[in-house]
């Protein structure tokens, strides 16, 4: 599918039909993730994909960004070697999810699946549900699922407003 077609098409898609996603198609989608660029080439990625319903009813219940069941989620969380680390790597961290996760529902839109990406979750309690090691920071979720909705494109600011050339106030003008 065409890159432009692909970014204006996907939507956030919040309902799922029942029908489930084959793992082959997951491994697609992981694997888009792991092409994303990252800082440092580092990797610091670590995928953690729930598809057992128990799972994700745990889940669903300290994630109220989360609408319907979906047929899997991706849960993104970055690793460190050292327990506490600097403000600059943090945000390099939450980069590097951010675009992994871009990778992952582009990809799903292109396939016919929809997606969400979510922050809004209980921290404490999805560490405590997926096992999670005190080195993994957690970062995004993705719920993924065929549509059941065809959201409309909700607006955007016109680029006119929001970018600028050479300088901050001097307008883009398109
Ligand atoms: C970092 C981030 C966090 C988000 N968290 C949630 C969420 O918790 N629940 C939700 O329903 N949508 C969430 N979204 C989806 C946004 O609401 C959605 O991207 C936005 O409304 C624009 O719609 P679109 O994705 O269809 O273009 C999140 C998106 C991003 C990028």
């Amino acid at each position: 599918m065409d890159i432009m077609k692909t970014i204006y098409g996907r939507r956030s898609v919040r309902q799922y039909t029942d029908k489930q996603i084959d793992k082959d198609v997951l491994d697609k989608l992981l694997d888009a993730a792991i092409w994303a660029p990252n800082g440092g080439n580092r990797n610091p990625w670590r995928f953690i994909v729930v598809t057992s319903e128990a799972q994700k009813k745990l889940l669903l219940k300290f994630t109220p960004g989360v609408f319907d069941m979906p047929s899997a989620m991706v849960v993104i969380c970055t690793e460190s070697k050292q327990k506490s680390i600097n403000e600059n790597k943090r945000m390099i961290h939450m980069a590097d999810a951010a675009i992994a996760a871009e990778n992952i529902v582009l990809t799903a839109y292109s396939m016919g699946i929809g997606s969400c990406m979510v922050v809004s979750f209980a921290d404490i309690a999805i560490r405590k549900i997926l096992n999670l090691p005190d080195q993994l920071s957690l970062k995004i979720l993705v719920t993924l699922g065929y549509p059941d909705e065809s959201p409309e494109p909700p607006p955007r600011k016109p680029i006119t407003e929001i970018a600028f050339e050479n300088t901050y106030g001097n307008r883009w003008s398109s």
